[in-house]
């Protein structure tokens, strides 16, 4: 009988505990306090008491037991919801199988987006998709490493712009890949991390090494290229050199360097869909797409090879985040050579991690960590979310903290969406695509990190992020100040993530 009443009041504490819980135990915290009582009257008595005693309180013990299987349907509810959405976004298309961004506004595969997506599917047991979505992508990794941003696995929907003859890969990039659906561009590394999810998650651990197996040699040679091609003051830090290459197209750190490539002509802004599907407001500005394309030209100008571009191009950017996901997926590379017994590769990744961890911090300068622009050699000083991204692994998470408490949240107006650009800074606007909103990956990502420092102020912000979601629905980014969703809704990494806050579970 003690073993049932402390079982009980495990589960009692545990639904108190993380941030899903603690906004049910709002809710339903009439029921809860009696539970409460009861369960100190039990504790008290535990030691005291006979039959005679679970007799008399048997009511809350079955009380108990029923609200937790309430809560249960709930969590499955919620649950299903996301699960749905991921469903109805995922594709099969011949030998692949990958979930869309949004159906409407993104309909093929995204690089990054798919790495996000798995961790959904990982947190479902969906072993078998989140092992798709990889194996999908890195079908399209080129002969010198690299993973595109975007496969078009169908042309069916010729819906989104720009397409793949824009990137003309068949004539500009034969010599390295044969195949041309798909973009010249990479996204943030974070696919080795996610496929040590996927390993972690399998309950078959000769399958999930089947899996690594099939894959590790192409999240080796990914890592390899960003360190051989991006990498070309061997400083541990690879360079990006669009702004679709950091996952925050429009963010205000690329306005200098963008605004040094001269636009004379309006050639292709016209195309754009985007801004016809949603609220031009909330996209960015016709001559950042020209200045968007133009780039592509450099590209193809320079038959894709890195050196040429690195030279001949005014946007070579060392991003935060983009150097931070890099470390992430180091340590998971090192853990996945670990188990499939690579030595050599041990060694190498840990040069890497070494190497990266020490290149961030040229990034940090007076209390926050910036961009670096390579073609004036200087700093980017533009506080942005990608700043707040090192508190999973830097020494100067007090000074993070400090600058997300002041800069990046609304501790007195109890509004808790992180930012993504500092709301102190003048381009600050709330709806506005990565000049301002939140976005739900890069939440969860520092949400995670701060776990550590600061537990309470975690909870607040995944809280926020839950009810957001609940109440508005899975949006592309949320206004930071109001409530409302922008983008496009039915977005995929929200759903996944969601999961992952609801079952409060860490990047
Ligand atoms: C937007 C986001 C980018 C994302 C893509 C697909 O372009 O800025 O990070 O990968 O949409 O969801």
């Amino acid at each position: 009988m003690i073993t049932i009443i402390c079982a009980q009041i495990v589960i009692v504490k545990e639904y108190c505990r993380s941030p899903y819980k603690y906004k049910l135990s709002l809710s339903l915290d009439y029921f809860f306090s009696i539970f409460r009582v009861a369960i100190s009257v039990c504790k008290a008595k535990i030691f005291s008491t006979s039959i005679k005693f679970f007799n008399q309180y048997k009511f809350f013990f079955w009380a108990i037991i029923s609200m937790k299987k309430k809560l249960d349907i709930l969590l499955e509810k919620k649950i299903s919801t996301a699960n749905n959405l991921l469903n109805n976004n995922n594709i099969k298309h011949h030998n692949s199988q990958f979930t869309v961004p949004s159906k409407n506004l993104y309909p093929h595969q995204w690089s990054w987006d798919s790495g996000w997506i798995v961790y959904g599917y990982c947190s479902l047991e969906q072993i078998s998709k989140a092992e798709q979505e990889m194996i999908s992508l890195f079908n399209y990794q080129w002969k010198n490493g690299l993973i595109p941003s975007i496969v078009f696995h169908s042309l069916e929907d010729d819906t989104y712009w720009p397409s793949p003859d824009i990137w003309n890969l068949s004539n500009d990039a034969k010599k390295l890949t044969s195949k041309s659906n798909m973009t010249g561009i990479v996204q943030p590394p974070i696919h080795a991390a996610a496929c040590l999810k996927i390993y972690e998650s399998n309950g078959n651990k000769i399958r999930g090494k089947e899996f690594l197996t099939k894959i590790y040699d192409k999240l080796f040679l990914w890592h390899s290229y960003l360190y051989k091609e991006r990498d070309p003051n061997n400083e541990g830090l690879a360079f990006i050199r669009h702004p679709w290459e950091s996952g925050m197209d429009n963010s205000p750190i690329w306005d200098s360097s963008l605004e040094r490539i001269k636009i004379d002509e309006f050639k292709y802004s016209k195309y754009r869909t985007d801004n016809k599907k949603i609220n031009s407001e909330e996209r960015p500005t016709d001559i950042t797409y020209e200045r968007y394309i133009k780039l592509i030209e450099i590209f193809k100008e320079n038959k894709y090879n890195e050196k040429e571009i690195l030279n001949n191009s005014e946007f070579i950017i060392q991003d935060v985040l983009f150097n931070v996901l890099l470390l992430k997926s180091n340590y998971a590379l090192n853990q996945i050579a670990e188990i499939l017994d690579r030595k050599k590769d041990i060694v190498t990744t840990n040069k890497w991690i070494n190497k990266t961890k020490k290149g961030l911090d040229k990034l940090y300068q007076d209390g926050f960590y910036y961009d670096y622009d390579m073609k004036i050699n200087k700093l980017i000083k533009v506080k942005t979310i990608t700043g707040l991204t090192p508190i999973m692994y830097s020494n100067k998470t007090e000074e993070i903290i400090s600058v997300l408490k002041k800069e990046f949240i609304d501790i007195e107006r109890d509004n808790y969406s992180i930012s993504s650009l500092s709301r102190l800074d003048d381009k600050f606007d709330p709806i506005n695509y990565w000049r301002g909103p939140m976005w739900i990956n890069l939440t969860w990502l520092i949400i995670s990190g701060l776990k550590d420092h600061d537990i309470k102020l975690a909870e607040k912000i995944q809280l926020n992020c839950i009810k957001k979601i609940e109440t508005l629905g899975f949006y592309e980014y949320y206004n930071s100040l109001n409530n409302s969703g922008c983008g496009v809704n039915h977005f995929s990494w929200t759903a996944a993530i969601y999961i992952c806050l609801i079952l409060d579970i860490k990047f």
